[in-house]
């Protein structure tokens, strides 16, 4: 008999269902808001948006910096001055050092640091050992190249009453109008204005000063001020309180503020990272926007909110405006926490934006806690040239070792070395190609770095050694965090050498992450760096080896127990730096250790180093990938990733990824399908899972989903020619490896914002994943009037505008622009690293005049000889109006070119196919094949050439096979 009462069987009959639900429906989780500051609870952001309001809402507002027209001078490319800041209340003036500086590229940096913190002529409150200069070592780690001032700077003999003019940059195309007073600056292109400084007058430079205690009671205070001038609300300046914990703030108030005007610009995009729209919205309230301004503070948030300009884990304050063929930009070189504010406006008449069609204009207003006011300004005019003067200065991307853009399989955690042998074993099982196997941090013995647990993991070296088989590598993860515990000889050392960040007072400072009780080390020291270098070496990190890399997570700092999940602000690092002035490249510090560590393993072997990161800034790019942290598994979260990565890929940092599959949750099967539809269009395409959560390798799935996934796995797979050659273009010009609409297609403006779709480096593929539950189709946009084609049937769409495309589960929405030749290798292997040798099929798609072109880069991808001439590097081309397909050399010469060209000697092309292809080519039966050097009558060969009429819409194709060409070889093959 049934012992339930038919109230509960009731009940319980529900049961299954509700537990079903509970798994097909995985809530969106939302951020502790409470542990993360808004503006108003940050001191430095509220008094910067409440000086913008008293601007804005004063009908005689006067910035009271104006620059000593006494103090102007200009000798090789650099202009220098005194800015100087009459303090209203007390009429005291505060003197602040100018320096304009003119680069060779036709950037200009913009400088002003304050002289009393110069000469240190500052006290510190509550005796603290902190430097008292304004942070001025920002450069230091993050600027790479490109500082060279250009000479020919020159002032202009047209100079206004109250201004210098500068003329600089290519052929003094550009001008600087610096007006005295107010202070502000005009950066010019062609006679218009682009970008403007302090026109809103919203300059803020808080000078250093003593704190007046409170008189005692009855008494007057002494200082003499203008009674006329309401005092100043000082209660964010000093000791500011969040949280439960107190930042002592021995330097008072310090912040750096300005307003950046893009004059005539109606987006603007950049500044990762948020989860937010591409095309960065307005942060002062009304319909759809934001009421927060952006914020860049390296934090580890939990469970983080989609559509937000709330602060994540890594930070670029590099911002582009674009319009109609023009595209501007700056960067805003400051490692402390920054804010910045986006109105639209559409001014009434603006003479200076004459001629151009739109006339609204992007007014932005940006504010850093401390360090110096330096921004380098950009007048492109495409977004191109914008992220490469950005690149030239910050570094290009790694070009990384070719195993890093294939797939990663990770997830918190595999449990044992059995365990990572075993899902090895399953991929192969299914035929799924991986090429990197993951270790969170359960690897370790008791959460201490650069070690195995001996108990899950006693044999990482069979491990290894197994994936090697495959051509297969390991990354482990190593955090920031040492654990505090006895008998470690890494944290004994650390303390031992004093290498470790210090608390305010100067003892080592101690606070919790997933080990406990730890300590974090310095790698703004250079000791700690050459330190850390050694713990990698392979006798002191027992158990990996030469194809396991590196993990770096947590290095936003994460400290549990710490002001909004990081380090206090008052902490001190290397040189006595206050953490607050170097919170947001702190994270990019440590990479780079890493990444010198990996170079340094052991002494002949010189091999690209592959380094994750989760905290970055700019010139973490020249170090290794980022990825867009725990997300979760929702389709908002899937969708959000685009916009993400595509934001990341024009700040100068392609190589970008978000956990595919969502990090916290289990994701449906169909989720889980489409976003690996998805992540075969990340630069990096790495799946993970939270702990909690249920396996979810592709095989687990079963029918339909698991063949669907693999498919898309070789999708990528086949395609990695393409993607090795789009990571080559960013390593050496900044292009991002993903592209949005604006990048590709500048003059079509109904296309700015659109950031769910993107272009794969220059080969014209255009992918645009499903986001949304049960998509039967998706509607494309085409930013141009060239023929497009289906990558799988060769459907046509033409005509400017969005076209619906066919996307079944089984089908990734993917289009080829006519007009591009497109690399690619169709063997199914187990790894990229057994792709090596495999042979290339070109996919010729024809343009609208009948041509195309192409480009493939090849290098051994690992070692550091391609910069020596050890590459591959060719164009294709074919001409509709000569009926030839020609290869040609690109490539750069070295002293390693021989070698390397002999050791690919054998690697075919194996086939052609043209898409598109005309239809009189319907009798033709073959084409003449030449090869470089062979006398245009002498060995020429003929191949078959298979002509298939398409049907229903769809293009004309037709196919050489084995035309018998070599890839290392110039070589044309005769359609006509
Ligand atoms: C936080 C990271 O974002 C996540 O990817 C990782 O799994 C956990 N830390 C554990 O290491």
């Amino acid at each position: 008999m049934n012992s339930l009462s038919p109230f509960t069987r009731g009940w319980a009959s529900f049961v299954p269902f509700i537990v079903l639900l509970f798994y097909c429906f995985t809530p969106v989780l939302t951020v502790k808001h409470e542990n993360f500051k808004t503006c108003d609870q940050s001191g430095f952001c509220k008094r910067n948006r409440a000086y913008a309001d008293t601007a804005e809402a004063s009908s005689n507002w006067d910035s009271p910096y104006n620059l000593d027209p006494a103090t102007i001078s200009l000798s090789n490319g650099q202009l220098t001055g005194t800015v100087v800041k009459t303090i209203s209340r007390t009429g005291d003036s505060v003197r602040l050092p100018l320096t304009v500086t003119f680069l060779e590229s036709g950037t200009a940096r913009v400088t002003i640091d304050e002289e009393k913190r110069q000469k240190g002529d500052i006290v510190l409150r509550h005796g603290s050992k902190a430097r008292k200069e304004r942070y001025n070592e920002a450069e230091r780690w993050t600027i790479t190249g490109g500082l060279t001032p250009n000479k020919g700077a020159a002032l202009s003999s047209d100079i206004q009453h109250g201004a210098t003019k500068v003329h600089f940059g290519p052929e003094g195309k550009f001008e600087a109008i610096i007006t005295h007073a107010p202070f502000s600056l005009d950066f010019r292109r062609d006679g218009t204005s682009h970008i403007l400084f302090n026109s809103r007058g919203l300059m803020n430079v808080e000078h250093w000063r003593t704190k007046q205690e409170a008189p005692p009671e009855g008494e007057s205070s002494a200082a003499e001020a203008d009674p006329a001038v309401p005092p100043e609300d000082e209660s964010t300046w000093w000791d500011e309180s969040f949280g439960g914990n107190t930042d002592s703030k021995p330097r008072g108030p310090e912040s750096v503020g300005l307003d950046i005007t893009f004059s005539g610009y109606e987006h603007v995009y950049g500044i990762p990272e948020h989860a937010s729209s591409m095309s960065l919205k307005q942060t002062r309230g009304g319909d759809g926007n934001y009421k927060e301004p952006y914020r860049m503070y390296n934090s580890d948030v939990f469970e983080y909110e989609l559509d937000s300009p709330m602060t994540l884990y890594g930070a670029i304050p590099f911002m582009q405006a674009h319009r109609k063929d023009s595209t501007v930009g700056v960067f805003w070189l400051n490692a402390a926490e920054t804010w910045v504010d986006i109105v639209k406006s559409r001014p009434a008449v603006n003479p200076l934006a004459l001629g151009v069609k739109s006339t609204t204009t992007t007014q932005t207003h940006w504010f850093s806690e401390s360090g110096l006011l330096d921004v380098f300004v950009f007048l492109g005019p495409s977004p191109q040239k914008v992220v490469q003067a950005y690149s030239e200065l910050t570094g290009y991307s790694q070009l990384p070792q070719s195993f890093a853009i294939g797939y990663h399989q990770c997830r918190w955690n595999y449990v044992s070395d059995e365990d990572v042998m075993d899902v090895a074993r399953k991929f192969d099982k299914h035929n799924i190609p991986f090429d990197v196997l993951w270790l969170d941090i359960e690897y370790t013995h008791e959460k201490k770095y650069f070690t195995f647990d001996p108990m899950t993991f006693p044999n990482p070296q069979k491990m290894t050694s197994h994936l090697d088989k495959h051509d297969r590598k390991l990354v482990a993860i190593i955090d920031p965090h040492i654990k505090n515990v006895d008998s470690y000889p890494v944290v004994d050392d650390l303390k031992k050498k004093q290498l470790a960040v210090n608390n305010k007072d100067g003892n080592i400072y101690e606070g919790w992450c997933w080990p406990g009780s730890s300590h974090w080390v310095d790698c703004f020291n250079p000791a700690a760096i050459s330190w850390w270098k050694g713990l990698f070496k392979y006798d002191k990190f027992v158990g990996s080896s030469p194809n396991t890399f590196i993990w770096n997570d947590m290095n936003e700092p994460s400290v549990f127990n710490g002001p909004e999940t990081t380090m206090p602000k008052d902490n001190l690092h290397h040189g006595n730096w206050e953490h607050r002035d170097v919170h947001n490249i702190n994270g990019l510090t440590f990479h780079n250790a890493t990444y010198e560590a990996l170079l340094e393993r052991k002494k002949g072997e010189v091999r690209r180093p592959f380094v994750l990161t989760r905290a970055f800034s700019a010139g973490s790019q020249r170090v290794g990938p980022m990825w867009t942290g725990d997300n979760q598994a929702h389709w908002g979260h899937l969708a959000a990733s685009i916009p993400m990565t595509l934001n990341n890929g024009i700040s100068g940092y392609p190589f970008a990824g978000a956990d595919v599959g969502g990090f916290f949750g289990n994701p449906s099967k169909e989720l889980l399908t489409r976003w690996y539809q998805a992540g075969a269009f990340y630069p990096f395409f790495r799946a993970h899972a939270h702990i909690d959560t249920r396996r979810r390798e592709p095989y687990v799935a079963g029918s339909p989903y698991t063949e669907i996934m693999a498919q898309a796995l070789r999708l990528r797979y086949s395609l990695l020619p393409a993607w090795y050659t789009a990571f080559r273009e960013a390593s050496v010009a900044g292009t991002p490896i993903v592209r949005p609409n604006f990048f590709v297609h500048p003059s079509d403006e109904n296309g700015f914002a659109i950031d769910d779709q993107l272009y794969l480096g220059s080969t014209g593929l255009l992918a645009k994943p499903v986001v949304t539950e049960g998509a039967e189709s998706v509607d494309i946009y085409l930013g141009d009037d060239e023929t497009y084609y289906d990558y799988f049937d060769y459907a046509i769409y033409s005509g400017k505008g969005y076209k619906t495309v066919p996307a079944p589960l089984e089908k990734i929405p993917l289009l080829m622009q006519g007009g591009h030749i497109i690399p690619r290798r169709d063997r199914p292997r187990r790894s990229s690293g057994l792709m090596k040798f495999d042979p290339i099929t070109l996919v010729v798609v024809l343009g609208k005049s009948g041509d195309a072109e192409g480009s493939l880069y090849l290098d051994d991808g690992e070692t550091f000889d391609y910069q020596q001439g050890a590459h591959i590097h060719r164009t294709f081309r074919y001409e509709a109006s000569t009926g030839l397909l020609t290869s040609e050399d690109i490539s750069d010469r070295g002293s390693k070119t021989a070698s390397y060209l002999k050791s690919m000697s054998h690697v075919r092309v194996e086939r052609i196919v043209v898409v598109g292809a005309p239809s009189d080519w319907k009798n033709k039966e073959s084409v003449i094949i030449s090869e470089e050097g062979e006398k245009e009558s002498g060995s020429r060969q003929r191949s078959e050439l298979q002509f298939h009429s398409g049907q229903g819409g769809k293009a004309a194709w037709a196919v050489v096979k084995d035309p018998g060409l070599y890839i290392t070889k110039g070589w044309k093959v005769d359609f006509s």
